[in-house]
Formats: C-alpha cells, sequence, structure tokens
C-alpha cells in the first residue's frame, strides 16, 4: 500500500476537518459554516462514507482531506501530506524524505551519538562516574556488554551535555528537538537526564534514536526515557534490535523480554535473539519489524499481564505473523535478568519448554476453576469463546474447540455454534459505526483516474488534449496531484523532480503499466468522458443527498432551492455526457 493509502486509511476526514470548523450531524453527513468563507447559512458539507468534503456556497468545490488541508493550511500537497502522516502516526520513510527533513533527521541522529558517546565516556572513564561504574557492576554487567549496548552516565549536573553539544556547535533547538534538555517555564533550558544509568535506544539500523536512563538507586521513577521526537517513538522501538537482527534470524525466533536489563544479560550470557518493546504492550508496527527476521515469537513478560486484553492481542499478532506466538513462563517474581544470572541452562530451558499463547490462557483459566460445576463451564466457554473464535488458522482454531469441549463436556457442534455467536459480541466495544465507518475508509482506488494518467503520461502526444481536463475531475488528491505537476512540467524528468517524492512511487506505478497503443485519441476520448461522468455523477448524489435532507424538515430553504437549481444544470450536463457516449458507441459500431 502507498503512503497516501496508508494515510487515508488512518485517518476520518471527519475528524481532521471538526478541528478547523463546528461540524454538526446532518443525515448521513456533517453539516457546517464554510471555513473558507464566511457565511450565514452552513452550505459546507463532509461525507464520511466517501471520506469528501464539498461547498455548496461560494467556493462551490470540493476534494479529500489533502485538499482541505491544502486549503486550509495553505500548504502544496508534500507539506499537506506530511502533516497527515504526522497525525496518522505514519512514518514516511527515509527514501522519501524531502531534503531538508532528512536534513534534519541527520543532525538530529549526529547529536544522539555525540550524545551517548558523550555519557559513555564519562562512565568508563571519569571519576565521577565512579557511583555508575559500581552500580553496573553490581548488577553483573561486564564491560563487553557497556561496550556494544554503549551504557553511559550522565552527570549530577543541570548543564553539563547542554554545555557539551553547544560547544560542539549544536543549537539549543535542535538540543530540544532531540528530547535531550527541557525549558521550563521561565524559558531556561537545562539536561533532560541527571545522574542516571543511561541506555541509549538504536534502531534496527544502528542509530541512536532515544535514550532509556534509569536511578542508581531503588527511588522513583526508576526509568525515564527520551519524549517522542522525529527519531524517537516508543511504540516503534524495540530494544536491542540492532544487535539482535541476526541471531534472531539464525535461530528463527525472537524472544521478547520486559526490560533494558534483561535484553543486555540475555546478550552477554550469549542469548543474542532477545529483544524488549520499551514497557509499553506490543505494538503492530513491532510486529511488523520482527516478522521481517521470523516469524516465531515467544514472549518472556510478566505473567501477570496474560489477561484476556492481552490474550486476544495475542492472537491478533498470531494472525499478522503467520504463526503461533509463544509464552515463557517465569519463575514466581523472576526477571529474565535473574533467571540467566543464575544460569545451569535454566534460561534455554524455560525457552525451549515456550507453550503457544492459545493453549497457555486455556490452561490458566481452567486450572483457576472448578470444572465440575456447570457454573464454572459456562465461565470458562465465557472467557475462552471470543479468543478462539479470534483464531484464523481453521486447523488450530479446531484444535483448541476440542480441547475446549474436552474440558468442559458440551459437544463440539454447539460450541462451534456459540462460537458464531461470541464472534460480534466481543467487538461491541467497537461500536457498529466506527466499524462500518473504517470499512468504507479502507482504500477507494480509482480506475478511471488511473487509466487516464497512465495514458496521457505514456503518450506525450496527448499533453495538449489532456491539460484542458479540470482538474476537480480527480477525486484523489494524490492522482490530482500528478495531473496537476505534469501538466505544468515540461517532460517525464521536470515532473519527477517537481514531484513530492512521497508520491513517486504512484508516479512510477502509473508509469508502469501495459496499455495497449493503437487507437489512442478514441481511448483518452472514452477515457476523458468517463472522468467528467463520474464527476457529474458524484456531484449529483451529493446534492440529492442535501435535497432530501432539506426535504426531512430542514430549515434552510434557500439552500435547497439553490441546491434544486444546480442540480437541473447537473443532471443536464449529465445528460450531455450520456448524448456523447451514445454516440461514440454508435459511430465504433459502424
Ligand atoms: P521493570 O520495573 O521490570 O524494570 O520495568 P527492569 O527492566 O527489571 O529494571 P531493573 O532490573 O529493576 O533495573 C521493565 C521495563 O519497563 C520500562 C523500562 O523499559 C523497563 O526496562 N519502565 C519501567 C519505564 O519505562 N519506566 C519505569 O518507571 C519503569
Ligand atoms: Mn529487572
Amino acid at each position: 500500500m502507498g503512503i497516501v493509502d496508508e494515510i487515508k486509511q488512518k485517518i476520518d476526514i471527519v475528524e481532521v476537518i471538526g478541528q478547523y470548523t463546528k461540524l454538526t450531524k446532518a443525515g448521513r453527513m456533517f453539516r457546517a459554516p464554510c471555513p473558507f468563507h464566511s457565511e450565514k447559512r452552513p452550505s459546507f458539507f463532509v461525507y464520511p462514507e466517501q471520506q469528501t468534503w464539498h461547498c455548496f456556497g461560494a467556493c462551490s468545490t470540493g476534494g479529500d482531506v489533502f485538499s482541505f488541508i491544502m486549503k486550509k493550511e495553505g500548504v502544496n500537497f508534500g507539506e499537506a501530506l506530511r502533516l497527515l502522516a504526522d497525525r496518522a502516526g505514519v512514518t514516511i520513510t527515509a527514501g522519501a524524505e524531502p531534503d531538508a527533513g532528512a536534513k534534519e533527521k541527520d543532525r538530529l541522529y549526529q547529536i544522539n551519538l555525540a550524545a551517548a558517546q558523550y555519557f559513555n565516556n564519562l562512565l568508563i572513564n571519569s571519576s565521577t562516574g565512579e557511583k555508575a561504574r559500581a552500580y553496573v557492576h553490581g548488577r553483573g554487567l561486564k564491560p563487553e556488554a557497556i561496550s556494544s549496548f554503549q551504557l553511559g552516565y550522565s552527570l549530577n549536573s543541570w548543564e553539563s551535555l547542554k554545555q557539551y553539544l553547544v560547544g560542539k556547535g549544536y543549537t539549543e533547538e535542535d538540543l530540544l528537538t532531540a528530547g535531550l534538555i527541557i525549558k521550563s517555564e521561565t524559558g531556561k533550558t537545562h539536561d533532560r537526564f541527571r545522574d542516571h544509568l543511561m541506555f541509549p535506544i538504536f534502531d534496527d539500523r544502528g542509530r541512536v534514536t532515544g535514550f532509556g536512563a534509569r536511578v542508581l538507586d531503588d527511588s522513583l521513577p526508576k526509568y525515564v526515557n527520551s519524549p517522542q521526537t522525529p527519531l524517537f517513538d516508543k511504540s516503534g522501538s524495540l530494544y536491542g534490535i540492532n544487535l539482535a537482527k541476526s541471531a534472531i534470524r539464525q535461530q528463527d525466533l525472537a524472544v521478547l523480554v520486559e526490560g533494558y536489563m534483561d535484553v543486555i544479560m540475555a546478550h552477554q550470557s550469549g542469548f543474542a535473539n532477545v529483544v524488549a518493546p520499551m514497557g509499553t504492550s506490543i505494538t503492530d508496527r513491532q510486529i511488523s519489524q520482527i516478522k521481517k527476521l521470523t516469524k516465531n515469537i515467544a514472549l518472556a513478560l510478566d505473567a501477570d499481564a496474560a489477561g484476556e486484553e492481552a490474550m486476544l492481542r495475542c492472537v491478533s499478532y498470531e494472525n499478522a505473523l503467520g504463526a503461533e506466538v509463544k509464552v515463557i513462563t517465569l519463575p514466581e517474581g523472576k526477571d529474565p535478568d535473574e533467571v540467566i544470572k543464575q544460569g545451569g541452562g535454566a534460561w534455554e530451558h524455560l525457552v525451549a519448554g515456550a507453550v503457544p499463547v492459545v493453549d497457555f490462557t486455556i490452561s490458566v483459566a481452567a486450572s483457576r476453576l472448578d470444572l465440575s460445576t456447570a457454573r464454572d463451564k459456562a465461565s470458562l466457554m465465557n472467557k475462552l469463546m471470543p479468543i478462539i473464535a479470534e483464531v484464523k488458522d481453521v486447523a488450530r482454531q479446531n484444535h483448541y474447540l476440542n480441547r475446549l469441549a474436552a474440558l468442559t463436556g458440551v459437544n463440539q457442534t454447539r460450541l462451534e455454534a456459540a462460537m458464531v455467536r461470541a464472534k460480534p459480541d466481543q467487538k461491541a466495544k467497537e461500536t457498529r459505526v466506527e466499524a462500518s465507518a473504517r470499512a468504507l475508509r479502507s482504500v477507494r482506488s480509482n480506475p478511471v483516474e488511473e487509466y487516464f494518467l497512465a495514458l496521457v503520461l505514456q503518450h506525450p502526444e496527448l499533453k495538449a488534449r489532456g491539460s484542458e481536463l479540470p482538474v476537480e475531475y480527480f477525486e484523489s488528491s494524490e492522482n490530482g496531484e500528478i495531473f496537476t505537476r505534469w501538466r505544468e512540467a515540461g517532460d517525464l524528468e521536470a515532473l519527477k523532480s517537481s514531484l513530492d517524492p512521497a508520491i513517486r512511487e504512484h508516479l512510477d506505478n502509473l508509469l508502469s503499466r501495459t496499455l495497449p497503443d493503437t487507437r489512442l485519441e478514441a481511448k483518452y476520448a472514452d477515457c476523458a468522458l468517463r472522468l467528467r461522468e463520474k464527476f457529474l455523477r458524484n456531484l449529483e448524489t451529493k446534492k440529492e443527498r442535501i435535497l432530501a435532507l432539506e426535504e426531512s424538515g430542514g430549515s434552510e430553504v434557500d439552500l435547497a432551492d439553490l441546491e434544486k437549481q444546480q442540480k437541473i444544470e447537473v443532471r443536464h450536463e449529465l445528460q450531455k455526457v450520456f448524448n456523447q457516449k451514445a454516440k461514440i458507441s454508435k459511430e465504433g459500431g459502424e
């Protein structure tokens, strides 16, 4: 899926526009005073099902969420894309960065690296670092681990890192952006990390994105982390991934533990396939990072976290990975860190004994109940049905139903029937409206638009004619953007360099389509006509909706009158399109 589609899928136009103007529900639409011009009667509408907007007043125009942001924020397509990507939590990959952004990130990586080296040097060499050295020594960390994880120490001082980095030529602004210093209410800045053991957090390519920091005693909070920055997003980070990558691939297994210390202890003891999801629950982004290396995941997380909520999530990871997720049961009250330190094969034994998460859940649930009673049998079913219902793999699902049948004495056919009922039930949290809106929001491709673009892009001789088309005919603004730039550009090279890198992939797709190359003129004419028809039909539908609304008791009769007028015009235009189509098909038939 392209970046534009991904963003469209993740954001809701109603929420975005709702931040700029007060939307009121009106039938299947939302209505508001137009945010682009002042008006007494609201003539601005948002269509959640199409994820589009339209102003029937003075603007007399509309579009999708990108065109809304472009118009409202006065930015170009690329900038709108980035604004919305941020909002949607979509990362625009490095190749697609515009130069300014890429340069800023490079600088932030450099700053982080310089900070990590500064902290590391203090831990290893300074006299003030003695306390921290004693601490890591006491925790059993060896010099090799300190060096491969680049552990460090931040001084008990307000400005030492700041002064060091400013001395190297970085600005306070950059340090703030990197999350290394904090600005107080009075406007003064100071180091974020003071008197802490420092854990640089690396991405899979070995770049420092942020820091974790631990106190050297038992005071609270035990850990502080970097805030969210252009480089650091806790929910996308896996601690240790840079050092674990090849081992995960080789052993075809990723073991997930909870903490920094667990990861380091595992690596230093030769278990290099271990990473940690940074204290938060596991996210889809983390799963997809791991999926590039292996399908097999074993979780050595706190057993208390094995609530039903967490189990449901595990099943969704299984579905994403196409494999079972296993659970490693740790001895009561022990971290992997401690188990590994204990040695004697204890850790290997636990990893080898990992149990598929659904089996684990069934065993735990069953062990807490008295299955000789009817009440507890029912309770077991209620707990497990929603989880089993989520298992996509049919063979495995069947296996679990079998197990449940054996435990409860309910025959499997009846369980299957109950499972069908359990399914919508557990989804009750997600309201029906949300679900259907999401489904509708899923990407709508525009085959005619794309065919048209492929045609004119691949056949420069059509340029003169293609330029006449109004850009409003393009419903998706990435198509509209390519069209506009193409009209302005002299040739393909000029088009490519004027286009935002984030949609170049889309352009490449259009260029690589195989098209017939006969009867170009006719194909062009047909395609242009279909675009016009699509545009007019859309407009007609939108207007009909509004009329229906007015007739069902709306008070803004004036608007309805206006709409009636305009609708007649649209109808008229559409009729012309139909006539032309009839003519073409008659000529074609001769
Ligand atoms: P733990 O409390 O289990 O700490 O938190 P730990 O890793 O075992 O640390 P030690 O062994 O006491 O030194 C697990 C993880 O949760 C995150 C950290 O990533 C930590 O490693 N965490 C915990 C925080 O981010 N903030 C906190 O205040 C506590
Ligand atoms: Mn611990």
